[in-house]
């Protein structure tokens, strides 16, 4: 069954979600476009909400967000239980949010990186497992804020 994708940014990040809708269709994934659809000032957290849900629900079993600096766009999803939301900047931190984090949304920084690179560290998240092991014993904690 094809995968499917929630992917927002605002206007920030419009231009790279574009890039990088065609490029999920091109890895045969089909991206649920929450928007934002034009580069119109708007509010990150909205589309954060939107893809987070997605994830904390179990609708979607991952979702990718962009805003300037990704950072809004973190702070907003990673107040859903569950969601594990990391920012990456290049393709080596993308494979280690997988590898040791279990990232369940990627948010890229739009403003901070090119196309070409953004299509990289999208590849690498896409593609690189989760470790498990003492991985799994570390991110068990995070929820451990008593
Ligand atoms: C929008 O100007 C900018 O603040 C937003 O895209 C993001 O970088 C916030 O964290």
């Amino acid at each position: 069954m094809q995968e499917h994708i929630p992917i927002g940014a605002d206007h920030a990040g419009y231009e790279l979600k574009q890039i990088l809708l065609d490029e999920l269709r091109r890895r045969g994934i089909e991206p649920d476009d929450v928007g934002t659809h034009s580069t119109e000032s708007t509010d990150y957290a909205d589309y954060a909400h939107q893809v987070a849900k997605a994830v904390e629900t179990g609708e979607a079993a991952r979702g990718i967000l962009m805003c300037g600096t990704g950072l809004g766009m973190s702070y907003a999803a990673n107040r859903h239980p569950g969601v594990r939301a990391a920012v990456a900047w290049n393709p080596e931190v993308a494979a280690l949010s997988r590898e040791h984090n279990d990232a369940n949304v990627l948010v890229l920084p739009a403003r901070c990186i090119d196309p070409d690179t953004a299509r990289a560290i999208l590849a690498a998240w896409l593609d690189t497992p989760f470790a498990g092991g003492r991985h799994a014993r570390r991110i068990a904690k995070i929820e451990d804020v008593t």
